[in-house]
């Protein structure tokens, strides 16, 4: 039987271990330690959240400041936080609105809104062009399940195993982690059906990758492609498959994957819903990760840095001839057109745009991969690193052959590089996760890099 934390690991570092007892023993003063007492006082504790790790003060550009006065770059930031924190044309922005108008009751229009979804039509892929907005990235999927419900007239779903879509009971019946599907999770939603994803490192189908973590299509000739192909042919009233196009482990997908996985719901009458929460506007390279594939989803989620880093909003947008519900209700969120946070993600897209935001992520990340691959040629504690733009991870092994994930000395990695003043997280277990603001030079990528090779050449 594994220990509890061990289950917790498939989404975050955990709150649970003795190193972090150890790492905050050593390291916060004793009016941090105060306030996250207090903190636990008050907010109920839960897995990968409280109790906390430590205690933040201010927020700017790349970086957090702690209590303590110690500041980190931080390269996890909940992927919130593409134009940087506090961004002052956001703050100004935000300020004004509330000063126009600081909220409009479902029932009206209102011209921030609407020039928010005229410019989301605007960038969103193909013909993505009607939308709604929520609060979070979880009831916009669930908005997306019950649109692809509405236009199929099915109910079930198909999505990934080990990955995650949010929290809510639809959400969480659609993630593929234990953690989330189980406990008061359960019992999820009736027809909710998994498949295992792409990850061509550890390739769930049983295929070995190249030396450098490819996939050898001769070889595995898309299994993962196949194995959603051949699901959809046996159930065939799925409703919608929802799946992030990247995944955040991260796994960027096989060559052809999503043109296979495209054809198959054409095929068999499934909509394709693309979760770009965390990959929406800009973290890969692309605006959205899916453009990379050349493949346009039915309906396409984003959420996250929507709101700047400051406010919540989410947005679910689908094709016109989706627009099949009006005498149905999908959401009915109260802030659905809330002037505030809507001016908040239409700054958001411009700063991204003006800034050239995308084509910073590209670049750095383009240079971080390849720093990356050559830190992997020195260490051998790296058995694989992957991802795309500024969705960066490595997969730290205790042996390259064997491929046998080392979650210790990831956590080691993880404390060792918050004393130099760099945060991140890691993922299933041993996956150091680096996902930095758009915003991120390459010289501060350099320095993050040059922390996390002495990190790891440390040793556990
Ligand atoms: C891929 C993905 N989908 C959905 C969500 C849920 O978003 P929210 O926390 O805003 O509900 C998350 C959040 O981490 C996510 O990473």
């Amino acid at each position: 039987m594994q220990p509890p934390h061990a289950v917790s690991q498939s989404e975050s570092d955990t709150n649970l271990t003795s190193r972090r007892a150890q790492w905050q023993a050593r390291s916060l003063d004793a009016h941090t330690r105060a306030l996250l007492a207090e903190d636990e006082r008050y907010f109920l504790r839960q897995s990968v959240s409280t109790p906390c790790l430590n205690a933040i003060a201010k927020a700017e550009g790349i970086w957090i400041e702690d209590t303590a006065g110690r500041r980190y770059m931080d390269f996890h930031g909940n992927n919130v936080h593409h134009i940087g924190y506090g961004h002052p044309r956001l703050k100004k922005a935000i300020a004004e609105e509330m000063d126009r108008l600081p909220f409009a009751p479902r029932r009206y229009a209102c011209a921030t809104s609407t020039a928010l979804a005229k410019k989301i039509a605007e960038i969103a892929p193909g013909r993505l062009s009607k939308m709604l907005f929520t609060t979070g990235g979880s009831d916009a999927i669930e908005v997306a399940v019950k649109i692809a419900r509405t236009a199929t007239r099915r109910h079930k779903t198909l999505s990934f195993w080990d990955a995650f879509h949010g929290a809510g009971f639809g959400a969480s019946a659609l993630s593929g982690e234990v953690l989330f599907r189980s406990g008061p999770a359960a019992p999820v939603v009736a027809g909710d059906q998994h498949v295992a994803p792409f990850a061509c490192y550890r390739c769930p189908y049983g295929h070995d990758s190249d030396a450098d973590g490819q996939p050898v299509l001769e070889r595995c000739k898309l299994a993962c492609a196949k194995m959603v192909d051949y699901v959809l042919s046996r159930e065939t009233d799925v409703a919608c498959l929802v799946a992030e196009p990247a995944r955040a482990v991260p796994y960027v997908p096989p060559p052809g994957f999503w043109r296979a996985v495209r054809e198959a719901c054409d095929r068999y009458g499934t909509l394709l819903v693309f979760d770009e929460i965390p990959t929406g506007l800009g973290k890969t390279g692309r605006m959205f990760a899916c453009e990379h594939d050349g493949v346009e989803p039915d309906i396409l989620v984003m959420g996250k840095a929507l709101g700047g880093g400051v406010l919540p909003i989410a947005c679910v947008v689908t094709r016109p001839d989706l627009d099949v519900g009006g005498d149905v209700a999908f959401g009915h969120y109260t802030h659905e057109k809330n002037p505030v946070t809507a001016r908040a993600a239409l700054t958001t897209i411009e700063i991204v745009e003006d800034e050239r935001l995308v084509e910073n992520a590209a670049r750095v990340g383009a240079a971080a991969l390849e720093r990356l691959h050559a830190m992997k040629r020195r260490l051998p504690a790296i058995g694989d690193v992957r991802g795309r733009g500024l969705l960066l991870g490595v997969d730290l092994v205790r042996d390259r052959d064997a491929k046998t994930p080392d979650a210790d000395l990831a956590e080691a990695v993880l404390y060792r590089a918050l004393d130099a003043g760099l945060s991140f997280k890691t993922t299933m277990g041993n996956v150091l996760t680096f996902t930095p603001p758009l915003t991120v030079t390459t010289d501060e990528m350099m320095r993050a890099l040059d922390i996390v090779e002495s990190a790891i050449a440390a040793g556990a």
